[in-house]
């Protein structure tokens, strides 16, 4: 049974965190908002709750957790080395969208962090987890709370499609700020790594951290062991997506092309794109062959890349639920919010990315 309790988002109730914070210390899981996605949290020094997680998701356990603190000072009760550089880091953006990779303790379960002698930490910023944090008085091990390979949630309705049943409690605090995971960096090599792009961007790191460096995008075999997760495929649609990559007006004149020629071979056809690109594109696919054929999913704009982010999760499952069979993506530039948003999408296409 999973229950499932509304919390305000800005002034969350005591008695629901409190709740929430002894099952957590009970070795139950609770799923809770973040300002990045939702997370399903246990005890981070509790092997058998930490396994509860792996097992609820279906996640495999080569693939480590993210810990969440409450605030910066306990990071030294997770990490056994912080250098200058990763406090730097985080006395600049924690509370936020940031994780750091640290040594671990070895007060940390090996199960959190799929054996590897580093842990991830994060402080997260929404009132709701900080209070979750602060309350339960352990560290939190939390990854998104959705079913391994589907988007990360960012409303309760996506943590209860995937893990209703599976799960002791959700808080649902509505949907979340950011709708991007955390970037990761990883302080345990010199220079530090960018391991995922996320909700900080490379340029607000670099104003901190200038040395800082981008993990390569397939992966070498150093970043094989040291982010196992980054290398399976992940929010994988039941759709087949392909994203399309290049200067806007080609990449719109190929999949309208795209899409007009499945839709005539008997195919549903889902176009996931920034609001600019679907009106650019409506005379295009207003053609007979084109209709009633194909899903339009628009998510934010290019002009805004942070609302883009804030949709693009919601508005993948709801494509993807129209039950089509292709869907056609395109991204706002790879800089700022845009390089997280070109991740999560080429991930989605799992090497379906055409270049015009
Ligand atoms: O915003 C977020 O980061 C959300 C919220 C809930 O905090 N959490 C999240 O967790 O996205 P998850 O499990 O979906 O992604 C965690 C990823 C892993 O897949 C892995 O690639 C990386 O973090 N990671 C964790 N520990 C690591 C370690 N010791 N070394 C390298 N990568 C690690
Ligand atoms: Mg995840």
């Amino acid at each position: 049974m999973t229950r499932v309790l509304k919390v305000d988002a800005a002034q969350p109730d005591a008695a629901v965190i409190e709740e929430a914070a002894a099952a957590l210390r009970g070795g139950q899981l609770v799923a809770f908002p973040t300002e990045t996605v939702y997370g399903l949290g246990a005890n981070a020094l509790d092997p058998h709750a930490v396994a509860r997680i792996f097992e609820a998701k279906g996640r495999p356990a080569t693939d480590p957790l993210i810990v969440h603190i409450a605030h910066i000072g306990q990071l030294s009760r997770c990490a056994s080395h912080i250098p200058p550089a990763a406090r730097q880091l985080g006395l600049a953006f924690w509370p936020g969208p940031l994780t750091v990779i640290l040594p671990k303790k070895p007060e940390i379960p090996d199960s959190v962090t799929a054996r590897l002698p580093s842990v991830a930490l994060r402080v997260p910023s929404h009132p709701v987890a900080h209070a979750l944090m602060e309350m339960a008085g352990v560290p939190v091990a939390a990854p998104s709370a959705n079913r391994f390979s589907r988007p990360s949630p960012t409303t309760a309705a996506h943590v209860l499609a995937d893990l209703d049943g599976r799960v002791d409690l959700v808080l649902d605090a509505g949907p979340t700020d950011i709708g991007l995971e955390s970037t990761i960096v990883d302080f345990t090599v010199d220079p530090p790594v960018m391991r995922r792009p996320g909700g900080l961007t490379l340029e607000q790191i670099r104003s901190v951290v200038p040395g800082v460096t981008i993990a390569t995008a397939n992966g070498s075999a150093e970043v094989a062991q040291q982010a196992p997760g980054q290398l399976t495929r992940h929010y994988a649609p039941k759709a087949e997506l392909t994203l399309y990559d290049g200067p806007v007006q080609s990449v719109l004149q190929r999949v309208a092309a795209d899409a007009r020629t499945l839709a005539a071979t008997g195919h549903r056809v889902g176009i996931l794109a920034p609001e600019e690109d679907l009106v650019a594109l409506a005379p295009e696919l207003a053609a007979p062959a084109a209709a009633g054929r194909v899903e339009v999913q628009p998510y934010g704009s290019r002009s805004a890349p942070a609302r883009a982010a804030h949709d693009l999760f919601a508005a993948l499952r709801t494509l993807d639920a129209t039950g089509v069979s292709h869907i056609l993506a395109t991204s706002p530039d790879a800089d700022g919010l845009g390089l997280a948003i070109r991740d999560r999408l080429g991930r989605a296409a799992d090497g379906r990315i055409r270049r015009v």
